[in-house]
């Protein structure tokens, strides 16, 4: 099989690899931040809203132009309902408040996931932080919600069959196929994959797309996320050689 023509060239060679362009992150340890204060678990997801805030002025600042972000799984509707509310009151709130300024400063706003099973008010917020920011291209905010990767490859694969079907498809099917259908079709691959709290899972994020992703898993819980754990994470990924499966000249 021949290589895909998306699959980018190793970096190496002197000099420092390029920033990361694009930033995925699992904003993972919120109940354990919350715990560990004798908060309840709400407070470490509210927490974890400033935290997202932090970050994403400073990956602007710090030269990243895509960041995406797992904000609540497909899994995650296993948990508590008060808990669930929660995290949909808190994207709402999230929209809400801080819409106007991110399409002021050129930020593009995309939700990834399952639209379907979204209560209707959430949904029209989602469409609407999209449709307001669609011609932003400063700087790219995907919010994954609703999200599980598996579930991206499935809907992926079930518009792929309508489509031939429809007769708007005709084959073959290529890997910028598939990526054609996914949620993230018009993002680049994430360089960097960062994991907060510890834990040493992909959890069923980006699975398709962080192929060549480089990944990070960090201790810090992620209320205590920021701009200096950001920085820290992007020295680590300097360090990294990128091969995207090739061989580098002169390596022994
Ligand atoms: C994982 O921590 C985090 C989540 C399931 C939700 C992430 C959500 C936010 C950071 C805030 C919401 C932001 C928006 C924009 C909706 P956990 O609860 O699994 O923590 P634990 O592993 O310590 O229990």
């Amino acid at each position: 099989m021949g290589r895909a023509g998306a699959t980018p060239e190793p970096t190496h060679g002197g000099g420092e690899p390029p920033a990361p362009q694009h930033v995925a992150i699992i904003m993972d340890g919120n109940g354990r931040w919350a715990k560990a204060r004798g908060l309840p678990r709400t407070a470490g997801h509210e927490r974890g809203v400033e935290a997202l805030r932090r970050t994403v002025e400073a990956a602007g600042d710090l030269g990243i132009r895509y960041l995406t972000v797992f904000s609540f799984s497909t899994e995650n509707w296993r948990r508590p309902a008060a808990e669930v509310n929660t995290l949909f009151g808190l994207l709402k709130a999230y929209v809400q408040r801080d819409l106007q300024r991110l399409k002021n400063e050129g930020v593009r706003i995309r939700v990834i996931g399952q639209r379907e099973g979204l209560p209707p008010d959430i949904a029209d917020l989602v469409n609407r932080a999209e449709s307001e920011t669609v011609g932003n291209t400063k700087f790219h905010l995907s919010i994954a919600f609703n999200y599980g990767s598996r579930n991206e490859i499935l809907r992926a694969a079930e518009a792929y069959a309508k489509a031939l079907n429809d007769g708007t498809e005709n084959g073959p099917l290529t890997e910028e196929a598939v990526k054609s259908f996914l949620d993230t079709k018009d993002l680049p691959d994430p360089d960097l994959l960062i994991r907060t709290s510890g834990e040493y899972r992909i959890s069923n994020f980006l699975l398709w797309q962080a192929a060549y992703a480089e990944l990070l898993f960090m201790d810090v819980l992620w209320p205590d996320f920021g701009r200096t754990q950001l920085e820290g994470a992007i020295a680590k990924f300097h360090e990294r050689e990128r091969r995207f499966g090739a061989v580098i000249p002169g390596a022994s």
